[in-house]
């Protein structure tokens, strides 16, 4: 399971920050990928897509390995001890190629960078749905770069992991963003009305 790569995700990235923290430097974290970048994430895209399937699951199951808390979020695997049945599970693997195809759309959309932005804010509203807190998602492109390692093989290069590095952390910055807006929508329509019950009792 072991995979060098840096420390996109690692704890030393966010470490025990406090959450107001974490969403400042998740904003200064939203760096578009250079041109240069984009072209190197779109060539390499070629050779992944070819395995999405697999890659999706490999991630996954990473995921739950490197982080077990991550593994409670999902109803249908929190019960899940082995980890090796999750491997073969179709849900896993259906659930992976949802999150592939979101990268599949990613990449198609480089080069509109406003239409990738709508979309991962949009995504990020989604995730406050399934109770998936943001200090999560750095993980996810720790997990597909190492995913992705084996089957680039000599086309793994320190640039194309710093070219995708920085498309995820564009990506999950603005996930984290939609987070917070979602969030920020839902507590205020559960707070009463201004000219609520109380001040219209009052007036009786
Ligand atoms: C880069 C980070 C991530 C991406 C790109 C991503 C992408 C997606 C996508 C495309 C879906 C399908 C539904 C939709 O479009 O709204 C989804 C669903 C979901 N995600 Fe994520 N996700 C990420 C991180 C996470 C993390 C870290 C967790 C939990 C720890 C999580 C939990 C869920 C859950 C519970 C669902 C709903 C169940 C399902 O569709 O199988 N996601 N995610």
């Amino acid at each position: 399971m072991g995979c060098a790569i840096s420390s996109l995700g690692a704890k030393a990235e966010f470490g025990d920050r406090s959450a107001e923290e974490e969403d400042a430097a998740a904003a200064a974290a939203v760096v578009y990928p250079r041109e240069d970048q984009i072209q190197m994430i779109k060539d390499s895209w070629k050779v992944i897509r070819d395995d999405i399937a697999k890659v999706g699951i490999i991630m996954f199951v990473r995921l739950f390995e490197t982080h077990p808390e991550c593994k409670d979020v999902f109803f249908l695997f929190r019960d899940v001890e082995d980890l090796e049945r999750l491997r073969s599970s179709r849900e896993l693997r259906a659930h992976g190629l949802r999150v592939m195809s979101f990268i599949e759309k990613s990449v198609a959309r480089l080069d509109q960078q406003d239409r990738l932005e709508a979309l991962a804010v949009e995504l990020g509203k989604s995730h406050y749905h399934y109770n998936a807190p943001p200090k999560y998602y750095s993980y996810v492109g720790a997990e597909f770069i190492c995913a992705v390692q084996p089957i680039l093989k000599e086309r793994f290069t320190s640039e194309l992991e710093e070219a995708w590095k920085t498309l995820f952390q564009y990506v999950t910055g603005l996930m984290r963003k939609g987070h917070q807006e979602e969030g920020s929508r839902q507590r205020h329509l559960a707070l009463p009305p201004k000219d609520g019950p109380e001040k219209r009792t009052s007036a009786l």
